[in-house]
């Protein structure tokens, strides 16, 4: 969060200086004219230097033989040429009032030669011609230093917000005549059309979106082909995050629907911030929920138990000041369908069918079983390759053709868009009559085999002894005795082949 003071949200920054009279460091030369250029609201240093020649012949006297008076000619507000600051002998500096409390020179100035006149902050008005007479041993130097301002003015009603108009315009103490004025932001020239109109060399934005904010420059050339360029950082105070949000909850879920000011509105002086909640339903605007924090830049509305029917459009409007801002918010619902209510019993076949309220068009879906365990430690991504049983594919819907025991527990459906993840949404899949397990299916089968085959061995027995029954009285038909050795054996080798497969199936 940062914490910017109305000073500092005034900050600009002066870039280039008057072509030609860029001599970085010092100043030595006696009754040479240097031209500094400061922009209003910054400090500015009047550069003036013993020169080191001086200061080496008579070092030793430096301390006690010198002293400083800066002076200004002339100017906007005053004509006459008045003192500024002035360092004795003895040290003891004395300032003039209009300019008291802004200028300075350093405390050491009699020790390490430097005379150099700090003023900060800088005014409109300061705009002039300063001369240096520095004293020393009877000898008089003097260093001329033209002071030009520039100045760069918002005009905006207060706080800047989004969409309402604000005009940026730059002038400077420089006496030719503007030629042209061009406007840069982020270091980027700016094509005034559209959005951006220039008026007069203004730059005025008629609907600034928080794309808008950040820095920008006027690059003034005058026809002597000066040119002088000031940069002013625009802080907008509007929303973070993008421009209509929309927000992915599982239904069953909470969900806070964020509102988060991009600044935190006391940086900007207000101190009374109200936000509203509402809910776009049927043409008409529902209040939802009313919050107010002056020491936050946040305000989300919490909805403690996401149903599909809160799915749809709310709205944040912020009062700061006299301003309000709003933004929309899109709450999107994921939620799972089964194909079958209720308990679902194995083998059977099921569909799970995840859904979002708001398609955009660009979302894939994807299912995993997170796990039967309720740790959900182990993941399982539903691939391709292991959900081939399923002949499921990558897609909102799930299909369990013979749902088994292995697939109870946690499956989620995952949403993702262009950005990546959305959102998802759990179900729990809960298996009855889990005690007809695959095991005992095979081994009750085996039963019935084995009964099966005592009742035809039983009614075998019983012909046998029927038809030895009627030999003993008419042997008339001598042929089933044969029938039956041979069909007996035959039943029991087949006996004998089922339990190898039985146990074969068991393994
Ligand atoms: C001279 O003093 C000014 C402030 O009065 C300071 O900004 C500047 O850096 C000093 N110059 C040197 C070379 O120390
Ligand atoms: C520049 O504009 C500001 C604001 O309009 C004004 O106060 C200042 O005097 C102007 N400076 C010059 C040098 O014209
Ligand atoms: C206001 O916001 C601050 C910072 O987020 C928080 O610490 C504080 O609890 C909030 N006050 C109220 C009444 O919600």
């Amino acid at each position: 969060m940062r914490l910017v003071s109305l000073a500092q949200f005034l900050t600009f920054t002066l870039l280039v200086f008057s072509a030609g009279h860029i001599l970085p460091g010092v100043a030595q030369g006696e009754g040479k004219e240097r031209k500094v250029w400061a922009r209003a609201g910054s400090s500015a240093v009047l550069p003036c230097h013993l020169s080191p020649r001086k200061m080496w012949k008579s070092s030793k006297q430096l301390l006690d033989k010198t002293s400083v008076l800066w002076k200004r000619h002339g100017g906007s507000a005053h004509q006459e040429t008045h003192m500024v600051l002035e360092v004795g002998y003895s040290g003891l500096q004395k300032t003039a009032l209009p300019m008291r409390p802004r200028v300075s020179v350093q405390d050491s100035a009699l020790r390490n030669g430097n005379f150099s006149l700090r003023i900060n902050p800088v005014r409109s008005e300061d705009a002039g011609l300063y001369e240096a007479q520095v004293a020393h041993n009877k000898e008089v130097q003097t260093c001329w230093v033209e002071l030009g301002v520039i100045t760069v003015t918002l005009r905006s009603p207060h706080p800047v917000v989004e969409n309402e108009p604000l005009l940026l315009s730059c002038n400077s103490s420089h006496r030719a005549s503007l030629v042209e004025t061009r406007w840069f932001h982020n270091g980027r020239l700016v094509h005034t059309s559209g959005t951006f109109c220039s008026l007069h060399g203004a730059l005025s934005i008629l609907r600034p979106a928080m794309s808008d904010a950040g820095c920008w420059s006027c690059q003034l050339r005058y026809s002597d082909n000066e040119v002088i360029s000031a940069t002013y950082n625009l802080q907008i105070l509007g929303f973070d995050g993008p421009k209509n949000p929309v927000v992915y909850a599982a239904a069953g879920s909470a969900v806070n629907l964020p509102c988060t000011l991009s600044y935190l509105p006391s940086a900007f002086g207000i101190s009374v911030v109200t936000a509203h909640w509402s809910r776009l339903a049927w043409g008409h605007l529902q209040d939802q929920s009313i919050l107010q924090n002056s020491s936050s830049r946040s305000f989300p509305h919490r909805l403690p138990v996401v149903d599909l029917s809160d799915a749809g459009q709310y709205r944040c409007a912020v009062s700061v000041g006299s301003k309000t801002i709003s933004r929309d918010v899109t709450l999107a619902v994921v939620t799972v369908t089964p194909s079958i209510q209720g308990p679902v019993s194995e083998g059977s076949h099921l569909l799970l069918i995840c859904s979002l309220t708001h398609l955009r068009g660009h979302e894939r879906f994807q299912w995993r079983h997170l796990s039967s365990a309720p740790t959900h430690s182990k993941l399982t991504v539903a691939t391709d390759r292991n959900l081939e049983g399923h002949r499921s594919k990558m897609g909102p819907t799930l299909e369990i053709p013979q749902v088994s025991q292995k697939d109870t527990g946690t499956w989620e459906c995952s949403v993702y868009g262009p950005e990546g993840r959305l959102g998802g949404v759990e179900y729990g899949l809960q298996i009855t009559g889990a005690q007809v397990s695959s095991p005992p299916t095979i081994f009750s089968g085996q039963v019935t085999f084995g009964l099966t085959l005592t009742l035809f061995l039983l009614l075998m027995v019983c012909i046998l002894a029927l038809a030895l029954q009627k030999r003993a009285r008419s042997p008339a038909f001598p042929a089933l005795e044969g029938m039956i050795a041979v069909t007996v054996p035959r039943k029991k080798e087949m006996e004998e082949n089922q339990k190898e497969k039985i146990q074969q199936t068991e393994c």
